[in-house]
């Protein structure tokens, strides 16, 4: 099964609780201190030229919204929205787009921020789909990145943390709508989303 912790049935009771949380891999501080390292890799890389941040909501519009605060050249930022036909159909890869950007990134230079990379399945299908626009260029950003459960090959330009397999929420990663206010990234308890 390729995603077990994903909620087929979304809980609108679940409570959140901060003991939900079995443990904590990255507290706010050293979020906060990668961001803004993150940031002034990115100014420097891109030095003298306009970018234009591309966000992949709904996991990753905190982050976004810390690193277009510490990036120094001029950038846009614009928004998408992506979902998977369910279980099986992510293993082939096929996702949609449900919100595609409101702006044209025809020869612009284009940054893909992601929250997380797990399989690796739907940021490549987004580098696919924003290569075909004809863009000067693209480049990827995700806060974290879990290499054990890739399935494809991916580019990562730029990544924050690495994290284990394991189910992680906090700093905009759900599960089931809950727990993207945390300001940290800790592993959810299995027994939450009923998981070992
Ligand atoms: P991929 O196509 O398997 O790389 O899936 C990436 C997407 O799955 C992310 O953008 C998240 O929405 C979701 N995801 C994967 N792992 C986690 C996790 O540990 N916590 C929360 N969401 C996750």
């Amino acid at each position: 099964m390729l995603h077990p912790f994903r909620p087929e049935h979304l809980s609108s009771d679940l409570v959140q609780s901060d003991k939900d949380v079995q443990e904590v891999l990255i507290t706010a501080e050293q979020m906060s201190a990668r961001v803004r390292e993150l940031g002034a890799q990115i100014s420097r890389d891109y030095e003298g030229k306009d970018i234009v941040l591309v966000s992949v909501l709904v996991g990753a519009c905190i982050f976004t919204a810390d690193l277009l605060r510490t990036i120094t050249v001029p950038c846009s930022v614009d928004f998408v929205a992506i979902s998977s036909y369910g279980k099986e159909t992510r293993s082939s890869g096929v996702v949609r787009i449900l919100k595609d950007l409101d702006d044209s990134v025809e020869s612009r230079h284009v940054l893909i921020v992601e929250d997380i990379v797990d399989t690796g399945l739907t940021l490549n299908y987004l580098i696919d789909a924003i290569r075909n626009r004809n863009v000067a260029s693209v480049r990827t950003c995700s806060m974290l990145d879990k290499p054990s459960r890739r399935l494809t090959k991916v580019e990562l330009d730029y990544v924050g943390f690495e994290v284990p397999d394991a189910f992680v929420v906090g700093y905009g990663l759900d599960f089931a709508q809950r727990y993207r206010n945390l300001p940290y990234v800790g592993i959810l308890r299995p027994e939450v989303y009923g998981g070992k």
